[in-house]
Parts: structure tokens; C-alpha cells; sequence
């Protein structure tokens, strides 16, 4: 073989590997357990022959895992994983992110807030991410709707409290639409990441940087209300009822996030299938998100 061929081959054999994925877990679930992500990956891997799948662990074990989907500070949980991904030589070609329920919003954070620090983030997907927060609690379309009521108010007024703020990881993405403003001044992780009170640019720019921002939505969403937000809809201020679409919100009209910029240039991706939180079959993942955006 001519010397020179090798390095030609090198590089084929280098691009020929695929993009590798980051995954990260919704609440009341860890990174690898046989029944959920651990199996998931095992899917992601038979299908994309190759690829590097690192379903991320938050701390040292699966119990803390675990215990910081509830406890730990979302912002701290965002810099331990920027961390993480930094210092995994796997990843220094560029890599898809994917996120379960509130890792969804946790892994939009890392993009906007170290995209800059890593290497290319090609993908997002968004699989019943809570963009605009929650408002609601488990079930609770299933319930009399007064019962429910009575329950949001009372979380309502516990959960901009500092002190839950920073030890009740749900509830820094609380949004009570009844009252934007308290919502605006206390929340210390979505608000901020929404660019709610200011605009922070490289929280723009980073998520710009995304080839593509696939949103899905679970048209059967019984866990997270409105389920909406999984698209980055939201009540109308004042009420919470009338749901106010991404493209008809503050947060798109003034572009606060780019997102109306991303979706000017094709870059936002809006999915929905029928069922439950997080219910798909295996044949729509690797027909919807597996083969489009994947793959490569
Ligand atoms: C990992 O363990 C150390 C030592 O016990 C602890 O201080 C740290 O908080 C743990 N990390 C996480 C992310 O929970
Ligand atoms: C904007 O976000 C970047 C990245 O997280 C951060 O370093 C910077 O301090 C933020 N700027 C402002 C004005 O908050
Ligand atoms: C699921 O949601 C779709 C769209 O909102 C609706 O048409 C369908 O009736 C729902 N199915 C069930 C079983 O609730």
C-alpha cells in the first residue's frame, strides 16, 4: 500500500464513526438501570452500530443519582456535567444531546451556558422536556379540576420560598402563570436559563450553534401539565387555561432566546406522538429521531 493512501484511510475510518450521545435522565430515575435508560442505551447502540453512548450519572453512585434529581441545585448539576463532558475524550469530535423529561431543560442549559467550552453540539433532542416549567402536579388532568387548583396554589406559595428554591429541584422550574412576576424575580434556574430578566447572549449564540433543536411532545401527557411546554408553550399570563404557543410568546416575539431565529432558519423541530410521559414505541424512535437525526 502507498504511505500516503493511510492517512486518507485514517480519516475515513474517523468520519465513518458516529456522532456520539449524551443522554441525561428525568426525575425519580438514574442513568443506567436495566429498566430504563441502561436498556435505552443498549437501543441506541444495536442501532447505531458504534456509536459512544454516555448516559449521564449525576455524583457518585446511582443512589445520589438518584437523590440529585430531586435535591441537588440544578445550576450545580449543570456545571458538574459541563465538567464531565469537558473532560471526556470521546466527545472531542462533536456530540448529540438527549434529554428525558427535566434533563431536557438541564441539558438546553449546558448547551447555552458552555456550549462555547465544548466541543460542537450538533443535536438536541428534547423528549417531554418542561421548557416553560410546570404548573401542576402528577395526574392531576385526571383529577376534579378545583382539587388540583387548590393543590397548585399551595405549591405555588411554598415554591418560590429561597430555601425550597435552592434545596427542591422542581421547584426552580415552577411557573405560576397567576403570578409571572414572583416567578420572573425568584426563580433561579429556569427564568434565568429563559432569559426571563435579561438577555444573556452567549446563551443565544451557544444555542444557535445547534444544527438542529428537536422538540417532542406527548400528546397523552399526564405527568407534566401543560404539556405544552414540551414545545415551550405556556398558560397566558393571569390565568391557567389559555395556552399561549411558542411562536406566540414573549419569549419568541422579542427573540429573547433566538429561538425565533432558529426557527426562521429551519432549525427547530417540532415532533409529537400519542401516549403517556416519555411512551413511544421503538419503531417511531429510530424512524423520528434515530434515522434523522441520529444517524451521522
Ligand atoms: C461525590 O462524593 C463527594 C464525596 O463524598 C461529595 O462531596 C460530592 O458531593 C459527590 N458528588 C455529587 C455530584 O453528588
Ligand atoms: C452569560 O452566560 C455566560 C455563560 O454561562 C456567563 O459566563 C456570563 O456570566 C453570563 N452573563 C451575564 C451577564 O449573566
Ligand atoms: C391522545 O391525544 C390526542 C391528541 O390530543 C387525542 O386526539 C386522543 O384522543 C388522546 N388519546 C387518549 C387515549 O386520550
Amino acid at each position: 500500500m502507498r504511505l500516503w493512501l493511510i492517512p486518507l484511510l485514517l480519516i475515513k475510518l474517523i468520519s465513518a464513526t458516529p456522532t456520539p450521545i449524551v443522554l441525561w435522565h428525568g426525575m425519580g430515575d438514574t442513568c443506567c438501570m436495566s429498566f430504563s435508560l441502561g436498556s435505552f442505551k443498549i437501543f441506541l447502540e444495536k442501532n447505531i452500530p458504534g456509536v459512544y453512548v454516555l448516559s449521564l450519572q449525576i455524583g457518585n453512585n446511582t443512589v445520589e443519582d438518584f437523590e440529585n434529581g430531586y435535591f441537588m441545585n440544578p445550576n450545580l448539576q449543570v456545571e458538574y456535567v459541563c465538567e464531565k463532558l469537558a473532560a471526556d475524550p470521546k466527545l472531542s469530535n462533536g456530540f448529540n444531546v438527549m434529554g428525558f423529561s427535566q434533563g431536557c431543560q438541564f441539558i438546553r442549559a449546558v448547551v447555552q451556558r458552555c456550549g462555547h467550552k465544548l466541543p460542537q453540539i450538533k443535536n438536541m433532542v428534547s423528549l417531554g422536556g418542561q421548557h416553560q416549567g410546570i404548573y401542576g402536579i402528577p395526574h392531576c388532568g385526571a383529577l376534579r379540576h378545583e382539587t388540583c387548583d387548590d393543590v397548585r396554589k399551595l405549591l405555588n406559595y411554598a415554591a418560590y420560598n429561597s430555601w425550597v428554591q435552592n434545596s427542591l429541584v422542581q421547584a426552580t422550574y415552577w411557573h405560576d402563570p397567576l403570578d409571572e412576576r414572583t416567578y420572573e424575580a425568584n426563580s433561579v434556574f429556569l427564568a434565568d436559563i429563559n432569559n426571563v430578566r435579561t438577555v444573556n447572549k452567549t446563551y443565544i449564540q451557544n444555542l444557535n450553534n445547534l444544527e438542529r433543536f428537536v422538540l417532542v411532545m406527548f400528546d397523552n401527557d399526564s405527568i407534566v401539565q401543560p404539556k405544552e411546554t414540551e414545545w415551550f408553550g405556556f398558560y397566558a399570563p393571569g390565568q391557567a387555561e389559555k395556552l399561549v404557543s411558542l411562536r406566540e410568546s414573549k419569549i419568541y416575539l422579542q427573540d429573547r432566546l433566538g429561538l425565533k431565529k432558529m426557527d426562521k432558519a429551519g432549525k427547530l423541530i417540532f415532533l409529537s406522538t400519542p401516549g403517556d410521559h416519555l411512551r413511544f414505541t421503538e419503531e417511531w424512535m429510530i424512524k423520528n429521531i434515530i434515522k434523522p437525526y441520529l444517524s451521522s
